[in-house]
């Protein structure tokens, strides 16, 4: 097994049927994709393109249709892969009664930590997301910008190896948006490799090092971004065309 490939997708679809088995969408339709440790990998798409699909195949919440999808060399649904990975969903669940430090004492049980071994995660994590002066507050009461950070606090509870963001900014203003990019950063630059998906080329142009480009459930790009040699948008353009029924507005907005 290579140790230093994280994530690897060998051609991945995933066809959606509906209730008399018809097929209906190739949400992922013949995918190749490796994440190496380390990296901070940027998965970029229009609404619809296919990306939560994939990272839920990553995940081991859903089956592909065909292909090979592997975490830690191993399927998503191994205990001992999953183990190693925190995810912050696109929509997250929190309880609006418990305070942000309940909330992440809670994740901490689940981890299997004693209560003061949570007691000191939780304290380590809420002065790392900047919530330490709310930390007795319900959840619910939070802005979406505080909110997102205590669910990016749940997923780092466990100290997971990988990380999974979907959509990490969506809906947060621009402050906000640049407190997530910055943790982001600081995550990658301890060692922690990263998978997130947005559909802002800004926010992947900041943080990612490399990026792909899905439309349809097909990759239609992909690079460094250091090596892009101008700015994403201009590569995604050259690339894609804006011919194509993509939808770039939504895209570039
Ligand atoms: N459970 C499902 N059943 C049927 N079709 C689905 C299902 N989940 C997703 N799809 C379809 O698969 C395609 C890809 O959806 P997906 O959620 O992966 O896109 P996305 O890139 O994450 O979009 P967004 O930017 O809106 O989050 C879409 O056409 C969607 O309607
Ligand atoms: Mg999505």
């Amino acid at each position: 097994m290579n140790e230093e490939i994280v994530i690897s997708l060998k051609g991945v679809r995933k066809t959606f049927r509906d209730f008399w088995l018809r097929p209906t969408v190739n949400a992922v339709d013949g995918l190749d994709l490796s994440v190496r440790r380390g990296e901070v990998f940027g998965l970029l798409g229009p609404n619809g393109s296919g990306k939560s699909t994939t990272i839920k195949m990553i995940l081991g919440l859903l089956d592909p249709t065909a292909g090979e999808v592997l975490m830690f060399g191993r399927s998503p649904r191994s205990l001992s892969a999953r183990a190693r990975l925190g995810y912050l969903p696109e929509l997250s669940y929190m309880h609006p009664f418990l305070t942000a430090r309940e909330t992440l004492m809670y994740y901490a049980g689940l981890c299997g930590l004693s209560r003061n071994e949570g007691a000191k995660r939780t304290a380590e994590l809420l002065a790392m997301v900047k919530l330490e002066d709310v930390a007795n507050r319900a959840v619910g009461g939070f802005s979406k910008g505080m909110a997102r950070r205590v669910a990016l606090a749940s997923a780092l509870v466990g100290r997971p190896e990988l990380l999974v963001l979907d959509e990490p900014t969506s809906g947060l203003d621009p402050v906000s948006t640049k407190e997530v990019k910055m943790l982001v950063k600081a995550l990658a630059a301890n060692g922690m490799t990263i998978l997130m998906t947005s559909h802002l080329l800004a926010d992947a142009e900041d943080v990612c090092d490399r990026v792909m480009i899905l439309n349809h459930g097909k990759a239609v790009a992909e690079g460094r971004v250091a090596e892009l040699g101008g700015s994403l948008e201009d590569f995604f353009l050259a690339k894609v065309g804006s011919a194509d029924e993509f939808v770039l507005a939504d895209f570039l907005s």
